[in-house]
C-alpha cells in the first residue's frame, strides 16, 4: 500500500514540478487563448456569425453592410441607421488605406458648425444635362423612413454661398467655374460620380471634400446602384418552396446575356471561353448572330432582342442565370445589372470587382462569382449542378424569403440621400481628396 502511494507521489511530484516549471508559458498561453476568445466574441457582435436557417441554408454575415441577419436577435435592428453604423466600420479601414496612399486627408473637425439644426444641399450642376431633384419633394429625395429630417434640397443658385453642400455631378461640372470660385472652407464640395475607370488626374486639384458614388468608402455609397432590404413580412416557408419549384421548372434556359457596350474586352473574352463549356444565349452588337444561338436553347432567337422588349422579358424570365459581368473591375463597382438580375428572379454570374465587394452588399448566397472557380470547366460544372439540382438551386434563392432587392432610381436614391443627411448630422471630420483620381481608379 505504502509502496503504491509512494509510487504515486513520486510520479506526480515531478509532474507537478514539470508544470511549475512551465507556469509562465502556461499563463501566457491562457492569456492568448482568452484574447482570441474575447476577439471572437467581439467579432461576432459586429461581423455576424453564420447561422443555420430553418430552410437549411447557412448564411454568412461576415463583413456585410447589408442586409441585416433577420434570424439573429442581436441583429434585429431594421433601422437604416444600423446600415450606416455597419458601413462606418468598413469605411474606417478603407479610409486608413486611402490616407496612407495620400489619396484622402481626414482631420478632426474643430469648429462648431457641426452639428447644426439643419443642412442645405444645393444642386450645383445638372445631372446628365437635366435638373435632377429640383421638383422633388423632400420625402421623395430623402425617403419616408430616413431617420434624419433636417436636410433640405434646393436648386436655387442664390444659395451658392450659404449652402452646406454643393452637389456637383462630374459629367456636368464646368471645372473652369470652380477655379474662379472663392472657396468657403466650411462648405462641402460633394462630387457625384457613378462611372468607373475615367482617368482624369486634372480634377485632383479641386480637392473635393466628399463623394457620392459606388465605393463603400465614399461618404455616401449605400444603394449606389441597388440595395437589399428586409421584407416587411417574410414569406412563409411554403411560399418560398413553391416559388422555387415554379421558377426551377419555368426557367428552362440556362444563362442569358444582353450586352451593349462592346469596349470592355475582358468580359467578352470570358464569355467566349465560358460558352465553350456552358450554354449561354447572348444578344447585342458585340455578339455575332451565330453566337446568339445557344448550344441547346429551347427557344430560337434572333439577334434582335432589344431593351424592354418582349423578347428580353421572355429570356429574363426563362433563364436560370444572367451574366451580370461588370464592364470594369474597379473596387465596389457593382451596377444595376446585378440588382436587376436578382429582382427578375435569376441568379447573377458575376465578374469584375472582387467577391468581397459583392458580399458586402448582396443578399446572402445570391450569386456565383467567376473568380471562385479555377477554370471555365469547373465553373460550368458548378452552374450545371445548380441548374439541375432543385435543392442546390433553392439555396441560391433562400434569401428571397426575407429580403427584397431594388435597383430603380426612385427606390434607391432616397437611401443615397438619406446617407448624405446622416453624414451631415454625424460628421466630425474635415475631409478632402488629395488624389481623387487614384482613389477612383483603385483596382480598375
Ligand atoms: C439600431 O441601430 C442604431 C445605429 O447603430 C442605434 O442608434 C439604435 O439605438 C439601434 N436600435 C435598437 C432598437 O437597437
Ligand atoms: C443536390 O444537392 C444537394 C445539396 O447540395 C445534395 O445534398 C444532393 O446530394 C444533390 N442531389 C443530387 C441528386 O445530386
Ligand atoms: C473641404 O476641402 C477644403 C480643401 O482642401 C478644405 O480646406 C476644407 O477644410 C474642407 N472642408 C470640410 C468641411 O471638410
Amino acid at each position: 500500500m505504502e509502496k503504491r502511494i509512494h509510487t504515486r507521489r513520486s510520479r506526480s511530484l515531478p509532474y507537478r514540478n514539470y508544470l511549475l516549471q512551465f507556469k509562465w508559458t502556461l499563463l501566457v498561453f491562457c492569456f492568448f487563448v482568452s484574447i482570441v476568445l474575447l476577439n471572437k466574441a467581439k467579432l461576432n457582435s459586429f461581423a455576424f456569425s453564420s447561422i443555420e436557417h430553418n430552410d437549411n441554408v447557412e448564411f454568412s454575415f461576415i463583413d456585410v453592410i447589408y442586409p441585416i441577419d433577420v434570424l439573429n436577435p442581436k441583429d434585429l435592428n431594421k433601422s437604416i441607421s444600423y446600415y450606416f453604423a455597419r458601413k462606418e466600420e468598413l469605411k474606417l479601414i478603407d479610409d486608413a488605406k486611402a490616407i496612407d496612399r495620400k489619396e484622402k486627408v481626414v482631420l478632426p473637425l474643430t469648429n462648431n458648425k457641426f452639428p447644426s439644426k439643419s443642412y442645405l444641399i444645393l444642386e450645383f450642376t445638372h445631372v446628365f444635362q437635366r435638373p435632377r431633384f429640383c421638383s422633388h419633394s423632400k420625402e421623395q429625395i430623402f425617403g419616408k423612413t430616413c431617420p434624419y429630417k433636417n436636410c433640405d434640397y434646393t436648386c436655387d443658385e442664390k444659395h451658392e454661398e450659404d449652402a452646406d453642400v454643393l452637389l456637383m455631378h462630374k459629367r456636368d461640372l464646368d471645372f473652369k467655374q470652380l477655379t474662379e470660385m472663392t472657396r468657403n472652407s466650411e462648405q462641402i464640395w460633394l462630387l457625384w460620380h457613378d462611372e468607373p475607370n475615367e482617368n482624369t488626374a486634372a480634377i485632383n486639384k479641386y480637392k473635393f471634400n466628399w463623394t457620392i458614388t459606388y465605393r463603400t468608402s465614399a461618404e455616401a455609397s449605400l444603394a449606389a446602384y441597388g440595395i437589399t432590404v428586409v421584407k416587411e413580412n417574410p414569406w412563409p416557408m411554403e411560399k418560398l418552396s413553391s416559388w422555387i419549384d415554379k421558377e426551377f421548372k419555368k426557367r428552362y434556359n440556362q444563362a442569358v446575356w444582353f450586352v451593349s457596350n462592346c469596349k470592355p474586352k475582358k468580359r467578352l473574352a470570358k464569355f467566349q471561353s465560358l460558352r465553350q463549356h456552358y450554354p449561354i444565349v447572348a444578344f447585342g452588337k458585340c455578339i455575332s448572330s451565330t453566337q446568339s444561338y445557344s448550344l441547346n436553347a429551347n427557344v430560337h432567337s434572333s439577334i434582335q432582342c432589344g431593351r424592354e422588349s418582349n423578347c428580353e422579358h421572355v429570356y429574363l424570365s426563362t433563364s436560370k442565370f444572367y451574366l451580370a459581368f461588370e464592364s470594369q473591375s474597379c473596387t465596389d463597382y457593382i451596377t444595376e445589372k446585378f440588382w436587376r438580375t436578382l429582382s427578375v428572379g435569376a441568379i447573377p454570374i458575376v465578374s469584375g470587382p472582387e467577391q468581397k465587394s459583392f458580399a458586402r452588399v448582396a443578399p446572402p448566397n445570391s450569386f456565383v462569382h467567376v473568380d471562385d472557380y479555377a477554370s471555365d470547366k469547373e465553373l460550368s460544372v458548378a452552374l450545371n449542378l445548380i441548374a439541375t439540382n432543385r435543392t442546390l438551386y433553392g439555396k441560391y434563392h433562400a434569401w428571397r424569403r426575407y429580403y427584397d432587392a431594388y435597383y430603380q432610381a426612385k427606390d434607391v436614391d432616397p437611401y443615397r440621400f438619406c446617407e448624405l443627411c446622416y453624414r451631415l448630422n454625424t460628421n466630425k471630420q474635415r475631409i478632402w481628396y488629395e488624389n481623387i483620381n487614384d482613389w477612383f481608379l483603385e483596382k480598375c
